[in-house]
């Protein structure tokens, strides 16, 4: 059986891309799941084609720290408790640094970082009652290192690792776990709905993102890395250039950043 078999897991930006294929994945494995994002039709969409029929949908807004109390009771109150949440939803950027509104870099940081924080707060003391719970934190390669035209995106992940490796910390001895999930290039909708510099949708695949490792494989790597209650792992293509830049960013780190100056603006 399945060491998923049963467990409750909250999965935020369950509506697309990893998030996505997580749920199938974890649906399969006997998983009972709720499933937060704005689209609820996406996620109506994502139950409906779901092997379970213990799916519970939860609309949630990364963006709205007021409303994570409420949201977090309904979701322990969905099925009884809250085994593992998996911090998922977020947005990316493509956009110079010079060019970037601050209206920019503070929505990202209120998805990608504040939303994971408040939220993390919100379910923190379920946990802490039960002695038990686990947080898997979908950061990315850019969480490790950065490139141009993602500075906002990098900084944002960048600080999810700050705050939960200080969690992990804090809270190892109320048995609770951290896992950092890493992720390289995955072919879902990242690209297209990235913020540019004035803070429109992009609306591009990319190359890189197009030609990505498929979300229903980075799924099942990351449902390896959740059972073995993993700190920290890459996701993606095994040798992919993204593997590359991980080594090179900690054995070669004045290489890395040379090579990095390649995709500076002119
Ligand atoms: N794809 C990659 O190459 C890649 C690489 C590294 C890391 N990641 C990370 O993987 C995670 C999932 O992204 P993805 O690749 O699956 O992209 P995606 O297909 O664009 O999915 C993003 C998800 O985040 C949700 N979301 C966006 N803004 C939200 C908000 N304000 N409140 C609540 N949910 C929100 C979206 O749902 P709604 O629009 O319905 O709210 C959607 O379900 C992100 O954290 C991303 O940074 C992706």
């Amino acid at each position: 059986m399945s060491c998923f078999n049963n467990k409750v897991v909250w999965i935020t930006g369950a509506s697309s891309g990893i998030g996505e294929a997580l749920t199938y994945a974890l649906a399969k494995a006997g998983a009972r799941l709720i499933l937060s994002a704005r689209n609820v039709p996406a996620l109506e969409q994502v139950k409906q084609q779901s092997e379970s029929k213990n799916i519970y949908i939860l609309p949630l807004d990364l963006t709205e720290p007021d409303t994570f109390e409420v949201k977090t009771q309904e979701a322990i109150r969905a099925f009884g408790q809250v085994d593992i949440l998996v911090h998922n939803g977020g947005i990316s950027q493509r956009s110079y640094i010079r060019d970037t509104e601050m209206a920019v870099y503070r929505r990202i940081m209120e998805v990608d970082y504040f939303g994971y924080v408040g939220l993390t707060k919100a379910i923190l003391p379920h946990f802490v009652k039960r002695q038990a719970g686990h947080f898997v934190v979908v950061s990315s390669v850019l969480g490790k290192l950065t490139t141009p035209m993602r500075a906002a995106y990098a900084s944002a992940k960048h600080a999810l690792h700050g705050f939960f490796d200080g969690l992990r910390a804090e809270y190892w001895q109320k048995n609770i776990t951290v896992t950092m999930i890493c992720p390289g290039y995955v072919r879902t909708q990242i690209a297209v709905n990235a913020l540019t510099a004035t803070g429109e949708a992009y609306n591009q695949m990319g190359k890189d993102t197009g030609g990505g490792y498929p979300a229903d494989r980075c799924a099942l790597q990351m449902m390896r890395a959740i059972k073995r209650k993993k700190n920290e792992v890459y996701v993606g293509k095994p040798l992919g250039k993204e593997k590359l830049a991980l080594l090179l960013k900690r054995f070669f780190p004045g290489l890395l950043a040379k090579i990095a100056r390649k995709a500076a603006p002119q």
